[in-house]
């Protein structure tokens, strides 16, 4: 069909469902979002895959911690990974389950293609396996920790059925030389080379010994491991063994974080050419966000949450941050400090007050019109070719990924109408015709940079980009603009401005991120069981006042789960203020066993020097966490009292022990 659109299919991994998604999941996602939108906008049909991996031991223990069947609970936690994906605006066109049927289908296809090829037998395996990351680690010898999460392995030996990836070494290595772009970038690729140089071994893909997975045809003891399970599911989101059928397989870009790189260019293909199918064109594999410098982790306690920064900031300063703070492909820090600097200074001080400054000034002087530009200055003509050449370079540089870049261009591109405005002074020229005509040149070059910049940014900040789109009056939705049709002088003069609205507001620092950190302490880190029906309801009709005003007391919990948290009476040794936190003080407390240093909201309720010498309670068994940049390791306990929540520390009428336990 001469009109049929070009077809662009990529993909995120397919992330686990035991645990919680954080802002590392959030930035691949985002990433893919973020290329979706751009080659929508270059015309192409395009289909974005993310979805959730949810066979495994990991899984199997999980759900038995939470106490419900593991279909119950991945079925809960898909939805959770699935909502947030739809909340933050960055949707899957394919959502895939590995516990859909569609899903099971392609994997025994799969595994019976490749048997019938040759490349599957039966035997024995005994190594050393890391049930964090699902994998025999080869590395390892008993007793040894595994070298990539540093968790302990355990010895298993196993019947299983194996993949011959040792046929692969010299496909592999013919596929890398002949397509030099399937790795990227360079780095990886070389690390890759080095690796299947080293020689390959055979890969056992099934397991006896776990139960939650999908069964192999006509072996129903057996399972498939969880990577011949979980890198099938690119395939089976788009048609399966039908893939022909809807044209988008093979994938033109998988986008991965470096610990999965090896699975995705080194396993996926040979079980792919195993199978006589097509191979991916792309796996592209990005650096980590990390926190006080180590890659986040629900166990170091240290993960960021996306909802909290999307509620405070907005998603499009979450998404300007991640794409503009890191090279992609390298490795960065997050910080919520940089996050709300980078706001006010690139958003809300950058393109909101540009946006908000021209309409204003078009408002004022146009009658709310684009005004026709007269002759034209130097001055002019230099800002219009910076403008159209930024269009070529942002757009070589989204198709390169470089996206740090393509914002640096745009950014430079608003900082130069910044200058061209304050040296053009528009606002200081009088009313006569020259005056009149010579400010409508001004601000007709400011709007149609602002055109420009609106249609380059999209991709990354879709939301507020279609706020400035409105404003500037323009016709349609700006995600359905022909980017490569864009060029200076598209703007129509005589064309009403929109509404004004509300583009990236000033925030106070402090503030902001303080509001950031307490949304993020009081959600849950660890998968929360679903609700099941036989749940306790709270008592209907309790006549006290005391009860009316109180809160209604939370489903039951078992001795067990008490006894799990860990409460000590703690002696209060120094206590301080933190600078630009007014909530918090800086405790540091005798437990008895140790002294700590313990972050405590209650500053506003209770003098430092006071509190010194002051016996309390503390939580002692919680995982560290950071407030305000400052480590807390541990919890004081107070009744929060009022409307206000003051809190009121627990303490004690007779003498204790320091270190004595609370139960
Ligand atoms: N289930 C496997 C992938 C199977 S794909 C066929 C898996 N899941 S995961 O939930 O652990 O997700 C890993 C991916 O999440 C990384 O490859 C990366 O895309 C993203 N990230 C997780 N933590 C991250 C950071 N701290 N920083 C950046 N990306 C991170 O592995």
């Amino acid at each position: 069909m001469p009109n049929e659109k070009p077809k662009f299919y990529l993909t995120t991994p397919i992330y686990y469902t035991n645990g919680l998604p954080h802002i590392g999941h959030t930035y691949t996602t985002v990433v893919a979002d973020t290329i979706r939108r751009y080659k929508r906008m270059l015309g192409y049909e395009v289909v974005m895959t993310t979805g959730t991996d949810e066979h495994g031991v990991n899984v199997e223990r999980a759900a038995k911690n939470a106490g419900v069947p593991e279909s119950e609970f991945v079925a809960n936690m898909a939805e959770t990974w699935r909502a947030l994906w739809d909340e933050l605006g960055v949707p899957a066109d394919e959502f895939i389950r590995t516990t859909e049927v569609r899903h099971a289908r392609t994997v025994q296809w799969l595994f019976k293609r490749c048997r019938e090829n040759g490349y599957i037998y039966p035997g024995h395996y005994t190594g050393q396996y890391c049930i964090y990351d699902n994998a025999f680690v080869t590395e390892a010898k008993p007793g040894e920790n595994c070298p990539d999460c540093g968790r302990p392995t355990e010895t298993l030996t196993e019947e299983n059925y194996f993949f011959k990836l040792s046929a692969f070494q010299k496909p592999l290595l013919d596929f890398y030389q002949k397509n030099p772009d399937f790795i990227r970038p360079e780095s990886r690729r070389n690390e890759m080379i080095s690796f299947v140089e080293g020689g390959l071994k055979d890969l056992s893909i099934t397991r006896t010994t776990v139960r939650w997975g999908i069964p192999v045809p006509a072996e129903e003891s057996h399972v498939f491991y969880v990577w011949f399970d979980a890198l099938t599911a690119y395939l089976s989101a788009v048609g399966g063994p039908e893939y022909e059928r809807r044209g988008f397989w093979p994938a033109d870009l998988h986008l991965v974080g470096k610990d999965i790189i090896r699975f995705h260019t080194v396993y996926w293909p040979a079980f792919l050419m195993a199978a006589m199918l097509p191979l991916p064109k792309q796996v592209w594999a990005h650096g980590w966000f990390l926190m006080d410098a180590a890659k986040m982790s629900k166990s170091k306690g240290n993960v960021v949450l996306p909802r909290p920064i999307a509620n405070v900031l907005g998603m499009d300063a979450m998404r300007y941050f991640l794409l503009r703070e890191v090279v992609f492909g390298q490795d960065g820090n997050f910080s919520y400090d940089a996050l709300v600097q980078r706001y006010n200074s690139d958003l809300a001080n950058g393109l909101g007050n540009l946006a908000s400054r021209t309409a204003a000034m078009i408002e004022k002087n146009c009658g709310g019109k684009i005004p026709k530009p007269a002759a034209l200055q130097p001055q002019d003509t230099a800002l219009a070719k910076q403008a159209q050449n930024a269009i070529g370079e942002v757009m070589e540089h989204y198709n390169k990924l470089t996206f740090s870049r393509a914002l640096e261009e745009i950014w430079a591109l608003i900082g130069a109408t910044d200058k061209y405005l304050t040296s053009e002074q528009p606002w200081s020229l009088g009313n006569t015709e020259a005056d009149q005509a010579r400010r409508a040149t001004i601000l007709y070059t400011t709007a149609e940079v602002l055109h420009i910049v609106t249609a380059l940014a999209h991709p990354v900040l879709p939301e507020s980009t279609a706020k400035v789109w409105i404003l500037l009056g323009q016709p349609g939705q700006l995600g359905s603009l022909n980017l490569d049709g864009l060029r200076w002088g598209q703007i129509q003069p005589g064309a009403a401005l929109g509404k004004s609205q509300a583009l990236f507001p000033r925030i106070d620092k402090a503030e902001a991120i303080e509001r950031m950190e307490a949304m993020e302490n009081e959600t849950p880190k660890q998968p929360v069981p679903a609700a099941t029906s036989n749940a306790p309801a709270s008592t209907p009709g309790a006549g006290s006042a005391a009860a009316a005003a109180a809160p209604a007391i939370s489903e039951k919990i078992g001795i067990e789960d008490f006894a799990k948290v860990e409460m000590r009476v703690g002696l209060v040794k120094t206590a301080e203020r933190i600078v630009g936190a007014d909530k918090l003080l800086k405790l540091t407390v005798d437990i008895g066993s140790e002294v700590r240093q313990i972050c405590a909201g209650i500053a506003q309720y209770y003098e430092p020097e006071k509190l010194i010498g002051r016996k309390v309670v503390v939580v002692v068994n919680l995982v560290p966490r950071k407030l305000r940049g400052v480590e807390s390791n541990g919890m004081i306990v107070a009744a929060t009292v009022g409307p206000e929540g003051r809190p009121v520390l627990a303490s004690f009428t007779e003498d204790v022990e320091v270190g004595a336990r609370l139960k």
